[in-house]
Parts: structure tokens; C-alpha cells; sequence
């Protein structure tokens, strides 16, 4: 199989817990290019999870499981228990799920210690437990997919875990190209997953440090894949799915800062819609405001800054302030 000369087929949004949820990702869908979205990681560790939690990680449930401007989310779900997973994955399907993407990247410390994410990554038949079983409990119009990372210490099982993931009844497979081991360390080792795309007849989707149109093309060529999964650089450039999907770059960055300042400040007045009364629901956030505009804004802002000077000034004005009064004036004040 080789790469065809066409755009990239379709475009999902990685998803990236305390950042990418409801909020951001109506407003990135928005900017178009975006094909798929997927939920923050669910952590199951019991059985049947309260509606509520899969209402406050995925309000789309609420609206057909799409964002406003129309693009379907999947749910992820992060464990162990084959059992767990899949009678939380049956409940969430009731709840109007249109897929189910299981978690075997994640590599923070704790995760990995109760043996969930990336730690999974070792046993290849558990990995094969878990989707088989997920598979098998949600009806066959459901999409189970999953992702993962080349591998936890080294890349040694890479081939034999994307088989058995396939094997047992994946519909697709996501790989951020590092192991656990390399965290986030550049480069991603995208001519790895040439192996794994050959070794496997489900569609492989790469991931892994594509911030410009040239990475999406390059990324392409040397993988091979048609398919990818964009994450941090959506969040330094909203406009970057539509920009790959059109294969034209933008290359004024103050028309694109302008643009994402835009955004910013609609995020902004979003969050402070805050309902007088504290039992009526915000029509978009279900925790404190002050954790998005403390938390997910200044993460945001400070993610952007990596390829924007103007960003990078926004985040210093914001950082220290913990007031969601005056976070907000001075976003609304940024020109
Ligand atoms: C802040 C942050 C949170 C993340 N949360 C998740 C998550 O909940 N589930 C998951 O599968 N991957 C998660 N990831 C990994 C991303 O989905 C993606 O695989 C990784 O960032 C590499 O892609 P990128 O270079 O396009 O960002 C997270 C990454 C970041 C930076």
C-alpha cells in the first residue's frame, strides 16, 4: 500500500484531558476541517458510571452526540476490566454514544501505576481482552476503536498489539508515535508506523507533533497513512484542520493570532455565562467556571504561546491572576 496523492482523508481531534471539552471543542469544529472529535479520557474503575459523569465529559450525549457545527464524538474510555469497560461502554451507547475509543496511551504516573493507559501497552492479550469485550457488549453499528503509543518501554510489541487490537474487532487504530518512555520528547518516529500499517487491514491513523500543513504532508509521505489525528497543533492554530483539509497554509500570523483571539474571547464569554441561580445548569459547563478560566484557558493560552509571540504575552497578563472577573477584562481587553 502506498500513500495516494489526494488531501488527508479525514482529520480528528486528539483529545487532550483539562483542555479539548464541550467548549473548545464547539468552537474548533467551528473553524471547520475537523472530521472526528473524542471525549477527554473517562476513567472507569467500577462498574456502571453515573449518567451525570458521562454527561459532564461528553453534553454532546445531550444533542446526538455532535457538536454544534455537526461533527460526531466519540467517547474514550480509560481501565483495565474488560468487564468494567464494556458495561460502561453499553451504558454510554444507551446514552446515544456514536463510538467508543479506548485509551492505551495515557502516561501519567498514576494511570500507569493502576495499570491503565500506556502501562496496558505490555500485555498484549489484555489489550485483546478489553476491545474484544467492549466489542462484543455494544451493538455492531457502534464503532470501537483505539489508541495507542508505539509501546511502553521500547516499541518491541508495536506489531503484535496493533494485531491483536485489530483481531479483536477494532474498526480503527490511532498511534501516537512515541512510547510511554519518550513522553512528549520531539521527534515523533512517524516511519515506524509504516510496519504497523502493513501489518494490519483496519485504517491506521497517525499521530504525533503535526503543528503545520508541511508535518500533515510529511507526516503522510513517511507513514503512509491517510488519516491523522491532530492534537496540540490545533490548539497553537485553530485554523490548522481547515488549512490541512484545503491543503493551503496561512502564513500571516497576525491574521491568525487575530483569529484566535477571537476564539479566545468567545471561550471567555462563554465561561462567564454563569446562571444566577447555582441549581440551574450552564449551558455549557458543568464544574466551577473559575476551572476553565483558571485551569483550561491559561493551559490553552499557554500552548498557543509556543508558536505565537502575542499568545505568549496573553498568558503572561493572565497567569498570575486567579479572578475570573479580571481574567476576563483582560482577555476582552487584548487587541
Ligand atoms: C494536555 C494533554 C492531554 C491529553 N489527554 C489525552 C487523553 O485524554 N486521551 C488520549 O488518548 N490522549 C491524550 N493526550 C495525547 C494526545 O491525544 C496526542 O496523542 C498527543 O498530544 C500527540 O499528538 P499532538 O502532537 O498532535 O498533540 C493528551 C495530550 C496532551 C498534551
Amino acid at each position: 500500500m502506498t500513500p495516494d496523492t489526494k488531501l488527508m482523508s479525514t482529520i480528528t481531534l486528539a483529545p487532550m484531558e483539562g483542555v479539548v471539552d464541550y467548549l473548545l471543542r464547539e468552537l474548533l469544529t467551528e473553524a471547520g476541517g475537523i472530521d472526528l472529535c473524542v471525549t477527554e479520557f473517562i476513567r472507569i474503575t467500577d462498574y456502571q458510571l453515573p449518567t451525570q459523569t458521562f454527561h459532564r465529559y461528553c453534553p454532546e450525549l445531550k444533542h446526538g452526540c455532535r457538536t454544534r457545527s455537526g461533527t460526531p464524538v466519540h467517547i474514550q474510555l480509560l481501565g483495565n476490566s474488560p468487564e468494567r469497560l464494556a458495561f460502561n461502554a453499553v451504558k454510554v451507547t444507551e446514552l446515544g454514544a456514536l463510538g467508543i475509543d479506548l485509551n492505551f496511551g495515557c502516561p501519567s504516573k498514576t494511570v500507569n501505576r493502576h495499570n491503565g493507559g500506556a502501562a496496558l501497552l505490555q500485555y498484549t492479550g489484555l489489550l485483546y481482552d478489553i476491545v474484544s469485550a467492549v466489542r462484543e457488549a455494544v451493538p455492531d453499528t457502534i464503532p470501537v476503536t483505539a489508541k495507542m503509543r508505539l509501546g511502553y518501554l521500547d516499541s518491541e510489541l508495536a506489531i503484535a498489539n496493533a494485531k491483536a487490537i485489530e483481531q479483536a474487532g477494532a474498526a480503527s487504530l490511532v498511534v501516537h508515535a512515541r512510547t510511554k518512555l519518550q513522553g512528549y520528547k520531539p521527534p515523533a518516529h512517524w516511519q515506524e508506523l509504516v510496519a504497523i500499517r502493513e501489518a494490519i487491514n483496519i485504517p491506521l491513523i497517525a499521530n504525533g507533533d503535526i503543528f503545520s500543513v508541511e508535518d500533515a504532508l510529511k507526516c503522510r509521505e513517511v507513514s503512509g497513512c491517510n488519516d491523522i489525528m491532530v492534537g496540540r497543533g490545533v490548539l497553537r492554530n485553530p485554523d490548522l484542520p481547515a488549512a490541512i483539509a484545503s491543503n493551503i497554509q496561512n502564513d500571516d500570523p497576525d491574521a491568525q493570532w487575530q483569529r484566535s483571539l477571537a476564539l479566545i474571547k468567545r471561550f471567555t464569554e462563554k465561561v462567564a455565562q454563569v446562571p444566577e441561580d447555582p441549581e440551574q445548569e450552564h449551558p455549557y459547563l458543568i464544574t466551577d467556571p473559575r476551572r476553565y478560566l483558571d485551569g483550561r484557558l491559561k493551559q490553552w493560552l499557554s500552548m498557543m504561546g509556543k508558536s505565537s509571540v502575542q499568545a505568549r504575552q496573553l498568558f503572561e497578563q493572565v497567569k498570575q491572576q486567579t479572578s475570573i472577573q479580571d481574567i476576563s477584562n483582560i482577555i476582552q481587553e487584548a487587541g
